[in-house]
């Protein structure tokens, strides 16, 4: 590369650094972007393929490194240089007056002012940065010793890489809480419980076992957020209150809690301590107290510290929001998919001011890892608006004789059989279109557009039509007369000729949508077509085996596991057979053949752009009709990319793999010929 190219690279690198810090501190401390996610992704994409290419450009504090790197061996550990103290605690008013008294007397002054904090639950971290750019980053560990994790706090988006203005202290040590937010957890632990992984018990868990994963990539992957709260050692002195210290620490780049305020004495502590008892079921972080500082930073020294804590700051404990109680049963709940959930009874117990009765014990695997049983005692857990959990099991009160808890072998609301797809966490009642507790989500999704395409029965109608007992099953919407309708709200002489046109119309269909709409756990449109097309008939589809099943392309044992459950199951077949009584029909073997003799049998097909004549899922429609694959991304096994207007990154995907591409006159030219 000749200089000047690399001298164009690298201010170019530079450009793209300040850009993505830019919109990252947007994004994650201000909650306010500015560019969507596919432009951010679009710088981030031009920076690594220019560090790709120039090596000698990366920098540890790159946007690029935020992605995490290879697991490291351990986390190295080092003295801190100032020690990570706690704090005190106060448990009530009283309390609060004797350190508030203390102060006075010692400071001879009639009023404290403080800065009044939430004190969140997460865990702590100190952040050591150079000339402003991110150098180190440790927990708490003892509070002498720490915990090296930089690599782990280079992938958290709040954490800034560099900080942001000149002037900026030689050496500074920025002091925070790392926390998950609840919306945050929540999607953490659902994703978990899907791929049926130990569930976190709560934020702080999380928080705490995301910082200590020796690959960063995982931490990466983990949704954390800073917050400063303080300072450590720097090497020029500082804002002389505390609250000064704070709003520097947002301009250099750092989420501030916004509760944050100057307060003044005790009275001014216990109205903030009110205000954020009652607010914090709508937190969306979990608070265990309040902090009190005094602002003034120039009397801390005098103020001074006990070994464990210092004297100028307080914690004033908020009511805890655990308590104990007991599992009088374990019932089980059958969502509108199918998925059976058990949930524990418990004896009413207050827990922070609400009365819980009721918590979720997700699947069986869940239950047997706390092997929560009946008539245990349990702690349960409350945060924000999420729904309570069970901690854990006290053990030592377990009464004699008590056994493991089971899965029902019938489904509660319907009463067939339950079962546990080979890969899932999940129990089912694949009883889906007779089901009373799945019956809602059923007909929705039969009417939907991909599926019978019915318009005009939304979720409201359907809520009334089964409420009201008119229909009870899919079969049910073909019996529906004009009669029944105008009992409906909102609904006129119009809207509901409208509707039972849409449903007659709705008759004539394709086996693949009909497979589609019966809802059947795993398959989707894709899988749908591949059923219609590998069996052709319905009868043949039902009729088959497990291991006939699996032979068809793209279905392996899970889905035809599904499938065959699904039609051995009687309440299934007796809906079926009743909606073919009521006229529901498609052409038989339509589009069936041996995928193999058809013409694009084997080729690979990608699609970008947006194409005239075609929609999206025509264009697939087409192409698997001829036997064509289509994926949704750019590989060497890629035959051709079809392109339309405004393509996106896959042409130039397919062009630096040299994988023919067709425009649309080609596209149909290709279609035709065939
Ligand atoms: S100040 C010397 N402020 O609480 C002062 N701590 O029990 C030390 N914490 O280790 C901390 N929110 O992890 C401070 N606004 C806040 C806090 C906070 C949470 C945690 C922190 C600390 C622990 C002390």
């Amino acid at each position: 590369m000749t200089d000047r190219s690399q001298v164009a690279a690298s201010a170019r690198a530079k450009a793209l650094r300040e850009q993505l810090e830019h919109h990252n501190h947007q994004y994650y401390v201000l909650d306010a972007p500015e560019i969507s996610d596919v432009e951010y992704d679009a710088l981030l994409q031009e920076l690594q393929l220019l560090e790709s290419e120039n090596p000698e450009l990366v920098t540890p504090n790159s946007p690029t490194q935020r992605v995490g790197a290879a697991p490291a061996a351990d986390f190295p550990a080092s003295a801190h240089r100032e020690p990570m103290r706690s704090l005190a605690n106060a448990f009530s008013v009283d309390d609060l007056n004797d350190f508030d008294q203390r102060i006075r007397d010692q400071l001879d002054i009639a009023e404290v002012e403080y800065v009044a904090e939430p004190k969140l639950d997460g865990l702590s971290v100190n952040l050591r940065y150079e000339n402003g750019v991110l150098v180190q980053a440790a927990t708490r560990g003892d509070g002498e010793v720490c915990e090296e994790v930089t690599a782990n706090a280079r992938t958290i988006g709040s954490i800034p890489l560099q900080l942001r203005a000149e002037g900026l202290p030689e050496s500074i040590e920025i002091r925070g809480e790392i926390v998950i937010r609840l919306k945050d957890f929540e999607r953490l632990n659902q994703q978990r419980l899907a791929a049926n992984e130990r569930l976190f018990a709560n934020p702080r868990n999380a928080a705490a076992g995301s910082m200590r994963q020796l690959d960063s990539r995982i931490t990466a992957t983990r949704p954390l957020t800073l917050f400063a709260f303080g300072v450590g050692t720097c090497s020029e002195p500082l804002a002389e209150t505390h609250y000064g210290v704070l709003e520097q620490l947002r301009i250099w780049g750092f989420r501030i809690n916004e509760r944050v305020e100057c307060v003044a004495g005790v009275r001014g502590c216990e109205s903030f301590y009110e205000r954020l008892i009652e607010d914090r079921d709508s937190l969306d972080y979990e608070v265990d107290g309040a902090v009190y500082k005094v602002n003034d930073r120039g009397v801390w020294n005098t103020l001074g510290s006990t070994a464990r804590a210092p004297r100028w700051a307080i914690a004033h404990k908020l009511p805890a929001r655990e308590a104990t109680t007991v599992v009088e049963s374990i019932s089980v709940s059958v969502g509108r998919t199918g998925v059976l959930t058990p949930v524990a009874e418990l004896t009413p117990v207050s827990v922070g001011g609400v009365v819980v009765s009721r918590a979720t014990l997700h699947n069986l695997d869940e239950v047997r890892r706390k092997d929560v049983r009946v008539n245990d005692t349990v702690m349960v857990r409350r945060a924000g608006d999420v729904i309570p959990e069970i901690v854990g099991v006290v053990e030592s009160k377990r009464p004699a004789g008590s056994e493991p808890w089971e899965m029902v072998s019938h489904c509660p609301a319907c009463g067939s059989d339950v079962v546990r797809l080979d890969d899932e966490a999940a129990h089912r009642c694949l009883a889906g279109l007779f089901c009373p507790a799945q019956r809602k989500g059923a007909i929705e999704h039969y009417v939907s557009r991909k599926a019978m395409d019915i318009d005009g029965l939304g979720e409201k109608l359907i809520d009334q039509l089964v409420d009201s007992e008119r229909v009870k099953t899919v079969s049910d919407l073909y019996q529906l007369s004009m009669a029944d309708l105008r009992g409906m709200e909102r609904m006129g002489e119009k809207s509901s000729q409208n509707l039972i046109d849409a449903i007659e119309k709705s008759k004539t269909t394709t086996l693949a949508r009909f497979l589609y709409a019966l809802g059947i756990s795993q398959v989707g449109e894709v899988t749908a077509r591949a059923l219609a097309q590998q069996f052709g008939s319905l009868d043949r589809l039902m009729s088959a085996d497990e291991d006939t099943l699996s032979e068809v392309r793209d279905i392996g044992p899970v889905v035809a596991q599904s499938v065959h459950g699904f039609f051995a199951e009687p309440h299934n077949r007796e809906v079926i057979e009743s909606l073919r009584a009521a006229g529901v029909y498609w052409p038989e073997d339509e589009g069936h053949a041996d995928a193999k003799d058809l013409p694009l049998a084997g080729k690979t097909f990608v699609l970008t752009g947006s194409l005239q004549t075609f929609t999206r899922d025509e264009a697939q429609a087409r192409l698997e009709a001829l036997g064509g694959k289509v994926t949704s991304s750019v590989s060497k096994k890629t035959d051709y990319v079809v392109v339309g207007d405004s393509p996106g990154s896959k042409q130039k995907k397919a062009e630096e793999l040299g994988v023919p591409l067709l425009d649309e006159d080609a596209f149909e030219a290709l279609l035709v010929g065939h």
